[in-house]
Formats: C-alpha cells, sequence, structure tokens
C-alpha cells in the first residue's frame, strides 16, 4: 500500500441486517468510487459478508479488511475466525484492539498476539488505541503509551510498516460530527505522540513513515480539517462509512495530498 496516501478505512460494525442490505451499500460504493490518486480506500464489512461481497469485486482498487480475528491459525474455538481464513477470502488488513473489542474483555495481551498474527499471515493492521477521558495531568498519555508499547513489542521495522495506528478517543466514538468534542488539535497532539514513540523505537525513518489514523466522530463535516489540520495519515470512519455518499464525500475529501 502506497504510504503517502491518505487511507479511509471505513468500520462497519454489526450493521447492516443482511446481506441484500450490505450488497446494496457495497454496490453503491463501487458505482460512486473514484479512480484517487491521495486517498486509498478500504472496506470492513462484518465477517459473515465478506465472501459475498469479494464475489461482486476483484480489484486492488479496493482494499478488504476485517474488523476482528482470533490470534491463532486454527483449533477448537467455537465461533472464531482465524487470520489464514480471512486472507485466503482476499483479505488485506485487518483492525486490531478497537476499543468495542477492549470493552468486550481483550486485554492489550490479547491484542499483542492479535497483531502478531495478523501480520505473520502477510496482511496489514490497524491497531487502535485510546483513552476514555482526558485528564489535565496527562494520565491518558501513559495509558496510551502502555497500549502502544504492549502492542509493538517486538515487531521489526518491516513489520511495523504494516501496521497503521488509528487513535480513536473514546469520548469521541459514536457521536456526530456536530456533537463530538474532537478537535484537529487534538489529531495532531497524537499524530506527533506516535511519531516520536517510533522514533525512540525505531529511529527517524519509521518514525516518518508510520501512519497515523484518526477514528471517532468521522462524518464529511469534519473529515478535511481533521485530515489536514490535524495531519492524520488517514480516517477510520464508522458510522458514515455505511451511508455510501457519506463514505465517498470522506474519500473525495481525502483525495489531495498528505502534508
Ligand atoms: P464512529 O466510529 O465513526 O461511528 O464514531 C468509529 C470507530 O469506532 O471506529
Amino acid at each position: 500500500m502506497n504510504a503517502a496516501k491518505h487511507l479511509i478505512v471505513g468500520n462497519w460494525k454489526m450493521h447492516p441486517s443482511s446481506l441484500a442490505e450490505a450488497k446494496k451499500i457495497f454496490r453503491a460504493l463501487l458505482r460512486g468510487m473514484g479512480t484517487y490518486r491521495h486517498a486509498t480506500l478500504a472496506v470492513c464489512p462484518p465477517a459473515a459478508y465478506l465472501a459475498a461481497l469479494r464475489a461482486l469485486y476483484r480489484g486492488r482498487r479496493l482494499i478488504f479488511g476485517a474488523q476482528n480475528c482470533h490470534f491463532l491459525r486454527e483449533g477448537a474455538y467455537t465461533g472464531e475466525i482465524a487470520p489464514p481464513m480471512l486472507a485466503s477470502l482476499g483479505v488485506r488488513m485487518v483492525i486490531v484492539g478497537h476499543s468495542e473489542r477492549r470493552a468486550m474483555g481483550e486485554d492489550n495481551a490479547v491484542v499483542r498476539k492479535k497483531l502478531r498474527a495478523v501480520l505473520d499471515e502477510g496482511m496489514e493492521a490497524v491497531l487502535c488505541i485510546g483513552e476514555a477521558h482526558r485528564d489535565s495531568a496527562g494520565a491518558y498519555l501513559a495509558f496510551l503509551t502502555e497500549q502502544l508499547q504492549s502492542a509493538l513489542t517486538g515487531l521489526t521495522a518491516e513489520e511495523l510498516s504494516r501496521v497503521c495506528v488509528a487513535y480513536e478517543p473514546l469520548w469521541a466514538i459514536g457521536k456526530s460530527a456536530a456533537e463530538s468534542a474532537v478537535r484537529p488539535a487534538h489529531v495532531h497532539e497524537m499524530v506527533i505522540f506516535v511519531r516520536k514513540f517510533v522514533h525512540q523505537r525505531y529511529g527517524g525513518e519509521a518514525a516518518a513513515r508510520v501512519r497515523v489514523l484518526y477514528g471517532g466522530s468521522v462524518e464529511p463535516a469534519n473529515a478535511a480539517a481533521l485530515l489536514l489540520e490535524g495531519r492524520a495519515s488517514g480516517l477510520l470512519v464508522g458510522h458514515a462509512s455505511i451511508v455510501p455518499k457519506d463514505f465517498l464525500a470522506i474519500a473525495a475529501l481525502a483525495d489531495r495530498p498528505a502534508l
């Protein structure tokens, strides 16, 4: 994937409730998708729909992603989905450590194993980090350092180049752009924070290259500011990603050179 382009990832979460509806959304995306010079698009539909949607599109202009996976390659784990299964469907990217998964009991140790498993399978990962609250004393920065430190331990520089870090503050997720308290300055602060973290461990080149996405209440109304003033390398889009016109509007806004 071209690291110089903005990466726009759609996280459909547990929507929509039927395959027919999923196909409708997906077809609308395919119809409206342009040829972007400065943006790369990815969609992460529910795993149940991946194979059917993949059958509708075999190209490489749109990246197929998954929202989660197990950390083992196979085994007696009822209901789980293993990384090789996703890879065999043409999935190239997996979201790891989303706060909604962490809320279901995934701790940093599990997130680390999942990240390892995704990279071992040759796929890319979107590693989500984010604090529940901000405090004036800066304790949230220690919390984020811990999440990063734990997940990235032991990765080689090549492996790190296949990880996008998505900063998703819990206090901004699931809100409309108008209700959300997130500002481009918050995003810019975190882009610098993640690059500094990477700089200390992997050096300047890796720090300049690592992609730092922002996610949480991204809509067409705030996408351009979060990207351009926030200096994010891309966006992780939740509710707006299942509204094709909104997701396509965000993609169009992202189709300008990264700063
Ligand atoms: P949202 O979700 O865009 O609906 O806030 C983002 C996410 O949770 O990835």
